[in-house]
């Protein structure tokens, strides 16, 4: 048994400790904005929140999260759309939107510890892949929640 806490909610999963936190999210609490991409930690797209880091959930075994506290894309905002969502449809970054989910996750992490990152630093952190190629709207995506979280008009 592995207990944590998944969007507030304590979790306890009966599964072997190896497996992935991805497919416990996905297939045990259906919480399926967590994407499958490459399963090999390359394309972010199943980027949680990991005790207020960015993790890339396919290549975190449950059995190394006892009591943790995780936080999926459901639950990063509980009231409203989070600033960084917000951005995102302000900026038309989404494109077919499978990748997005995990973008929105690195790029809330990093704004919690960098309110004001430059460009070169928002390219530096979100490694995430995207086939679409949106990388250019990202970026201003990020500056603009960054903007909205220090008080400025989203
Ligand atoms: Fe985890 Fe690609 S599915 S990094």
């Amino acid at each position: 048994m592995t207990r944590f806490t998944v969007n507030n909610q304590p979790v306890e999963y009966r599964l072997d400790p190896q497996t992935p936190l991805l497919w416990a999210l996905r297939d045990a609490s259906n919480l399926t904005g967590t994407k499958y991409g490459c399963g090999t930690g390359q394309c972010g797209a199943c980027t949680v929140d990991v005790d207020g880091q960015a993790r890339r959930s396919c290549q975190v075994a449950i059995g190394t999260i006892e009591g943790s506290y995780v936080t999926t894309i459901e639950g990063l905002s509980r009231e409203r759309n989070h600033p960084v969502q917000l951005a995102f449809l302000a900026e038309n970054v989404v494109q077919c939107g499978f990748c997005i989910p995990g973008f929105v996750m690195a790029a809330a992490a990093l704004l919690r510890r960098n309110p004001d990152p430059s460009e070169q630093v928002i390219r530096d952190t979100l490694t995430n892949l995207c086939r679409c190629g949106v990388y250019p709207r990202v970026v201003e995506a990020v500056q603009r929640a960054g903007r909205a979280m220090r008080g400025e008009e989203l």
